[in-house]
């Protein structure tokens, strides 16, 4: 009889122009990461919404990376430094809420960084793998019913 070995599910916000470049860049070069990322590509990181990691989790993620180009490099001007602003924000809400922030992900990873993107994503798989499933969210919805 075969052990359930639990795989995280990771969902990863990322801005078209850096970090889904390097994802691709990773593909292309054959570099191997896990298959556990699911991408959701999004014009840039200055669209991240406060929802779309909450829907994320609320969908059964078990963790969220949130990742785009460098700060001075977004194609538009100043997106990243908006999501940036945001995420501060973000994490005082989470963190209110009872989410595990151990579990939401912030990253710089540029077209030509694929190594790094391959990196953070086996980082963040193996760390979520450790942690387990989540079940956090669900619970601080049941909580305030
Ligand atoms: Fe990549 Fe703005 S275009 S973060």
């Amino acid at each position: 009889m075969s052990e359930h070995i639990f795989e995280p599910k990771i969902v990863a916000y990322v801005c078209n122009w850096c970090t889904y470049l390097g994802a691709d860049q990773a593909g292309t070069n054959r570099l191997e990461y896990p298959s556990n990322v699911r991408i959701v590509r999004l014009p840039c990181t200055g669209r991240i919404d406060f929802n779309l990691i909450i829907k994320a989790l609320e969908m059964g993620a078990d963790a969220v990376l949130v990742s785009g180009c460098h700060p001075g490099d977004c194609h538009y001007t100043a997106g990243n430094y908006h999501a940036r602003r945001r995420w501060t924000l973000f994490r005082s809400l989470l963190e209110t809420m009872g989410v595990d922030l151990e579990r939401i992900h912030f990253a710089w990873i540029s077209a030509a960084e694929a190594k790094k993107f391959q990196k953070t994503i086996t980082e963040i798989t193996e760390k979520t793998r450790q942690m387990g499933p989540y079940k956090g969210y669900h619970s601080v919805c049941e909580a305030s019913v």
